[in-house]
Parts: C-alpha cells; structure tokens; sequence
C-alpha cells in the first residue's frame, strides 16, 4: 500500500487558540501507481491533506504511512529528507519558488541541496526537462522568460529532477490555458504510466481529472467524504453538489444521452475527446445493425 491515512486530524490552532479546521478524521487508503485526484471546493482541505504527504504538516492525532515511513503527532522530523526525496510536492504556483537566472540552476539547487555532485544534479536536470517533453536546450534560458505554461513545468521540473515515486501537485493547472492544461495532465499521465509514478493532483474541476483520474477523493469541510473510482463517484452526484461540485456538462450529456437512447450508461468514457469518440462508435454499430 502506498499512503495510508489513519483517523488523522489536524487544525491549525495553537496552543493560545482554536483555528481553523484542516482535517477531521481521515482515514484513506490510496494505491502506489495510480493517478489519484483530490477534489474539493476552496477551503475545504485539499491543501492541508497534501502537506501531510510528505511531512510539512505532522497529524495532530492519529497517523500517516507513506512508502516506509510513518508520520505522527510530534515527530521530530529526523529522516524527512529521505521521505521528501520521494514524495515531490508540487505547491500551488510553484514559478513563485523559481529564483535563479537559469533553469538549469534552478533544477540543481534542490539536488545540490542534498548533497549531489554538480555533474550528476545537472544530468538530473536534463532528465526532469526531457522527461517533461521540454527541449534540453531551455536549461540555459532564463526561467522569467519563459511562457506561462514553461515556467510551470520547469518548475515541476525541479521537483522531478529527485525522481521522486510520488508526485504530488497542488492545483498545477490553476490560471494556465486550456491548451497547456491539457498538455500538463498528458505529460502527468505518462509519468503515471511510463514512470509508475502514483499522481496525487489537487484541483476544484472535476472535468479536467476525468479523462486521467483512477480514484478520486473529494474533501469537504476537513473531511475525505468520498474514495472510490470515477464510476461510483459519478453515481454519487449528491455528494458532489454536498461538495460544493458541478456535475460536469459531458457526464450529464452521458447519461441523458444513454437514458434517450437505451444504452446502458459505460464506465466512462469521461472526457469530451472519449465521448465524441464514444457516440460514433455507438452510431457505426447501430448502422451497421440495420
Ligand atoms: N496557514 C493557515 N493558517 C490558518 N488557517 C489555514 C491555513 N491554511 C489553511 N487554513 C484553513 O484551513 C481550512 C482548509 O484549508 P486548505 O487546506 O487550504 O483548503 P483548500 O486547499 O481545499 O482550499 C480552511 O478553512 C483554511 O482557511
Ligand atoms: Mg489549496
């Protein structure tokens, strides 16, 4: 198993006052290699779930077990370095942590970091770039130069160049347009599929996870009230509106689609590309039935 959550709580309070709720009660179990997405509305937790990935937030009771490691309340955070190695985390506009006038650099800090000799962080570099679809040659660029939808890879880049086994991202697609979006979730799910990588991606669209995701979880006010597959939680539309979601327009247009004509409702396909591909695929059988 890859990460399991077991009743953990945490808020973000001190010792003076009550604070605001992060988490109540989670207990999750999520498989290695998968492409999981975490959804919520604003405030409802996602973040706070992420940040217990890898050790940033601690549970303030209960626990988490991520690969080898267990994380509870009061942990020191001795070998930490070594879970933060292969649990990458990816914050929400991560450009805002580029700082270095090449992105070659900006790759090879963290590994420089950990104590990598330069020659092997920045065939690390080149790596992450090559694996991210980015042409070796933007490592010598300068990071503030770049496009919108460049700049946050590289700056996924620098997370990836540890080659971590569990990349986890906090709303990665936020203000990028729908054409570098749509790339972004691509590259993410041949890392899943190529890499084995387990995906943990944080994002408020629904719509934009459904052609990747394999599991879902939906967080609502600091609790995970749904796990399951994209077909259960597609029958659970209660729960996306209690979560504050749309039913997005393809599933709804699905399921009208199958009730008008008969058809029985599949398991997916999810996104608007599947789909289309999906009702021709319905039209040539029913022609050619005729
Ligand atoms: N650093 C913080 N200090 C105090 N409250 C916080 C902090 N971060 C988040 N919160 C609160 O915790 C709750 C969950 O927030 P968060 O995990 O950031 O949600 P999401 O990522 O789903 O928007 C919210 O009520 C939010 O206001
Ligand atoms: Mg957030």
């Amino acid at each position: 198993m890859g990460i399991i959550f077991e009743q953990v709580n945490y808020s973000y309070g001190n010792s003076h006052q009550e604070g605001p709720l992060g988490l109540r009660d989670v207990s999750l179990s999520l498989a290695s290699g998968k492409f999981i997405a975490v959804l919520g509305a604003s405030g409802s937790g996602k973040s706070t779930l992420l940040q217990h990935f890898n050790g940033i937030l601690l549970p303030e009771s209960g626990s988490v077990h991520i690969l080898d490691y267990q994380l509870k309340p009061g942990d020191s955070g001795k070998g930490m370095s070594g879970l933060r190695k292969r649990v990458g985390l990816v914050f929400q506009f991560p450009e805002a942590q580029l700082f270095e006038d090449t992105v070659e650099k900006d790759i090879c800090f963290g590994p420089l970091n950990f104590g990598v000799p330069l020659a092997e962080a920045k065939a690390q570099a080149l790596r992450a770039v090559e694996s991210l679809g980015l042409d070796a040659a933007i490592l010598q660029r300068n990071p503030f130069q770049l496009s919108g939808g460049q700049m946050r890879k590289v700056a996924i880049a620098t997370v990836l160049a540890a080659d971590p086994d569990i990349l986890v991202l906090d709303e990665p697609t936020a203000t990028l347009d729908q054409a570098s979006r749509q790339e972004l979730l691509e590259l993410l799910e041949r890392l899943c599929k190529e890499q084995g990588k387990t995906i943990v991606l944080v994002t408020h669209r629904l719509e934009e996870a459904l052609p990747y995701a394999e599991e879902y979880v939906v967080m609502h006010q600091g609790e995970a009230i749904f796990h399951g597959s994209p077909a259960e939680l597609l029958s659970r539309t209660d729960l996306l509106s209690a979560a504050g979601m749309d039913v997005p327009p393809s599933v709804r247009f699905m399921q009208k689609f199958s009730a008008r004509y008969g058809i029985d409702y599949p398991n997916g396909p999810y996104g608007i590309d599947q789909l289309a591909d999906y009702i021709v695929s319905v039209h040539h059988a029913a022609t050619a039935k005729e």
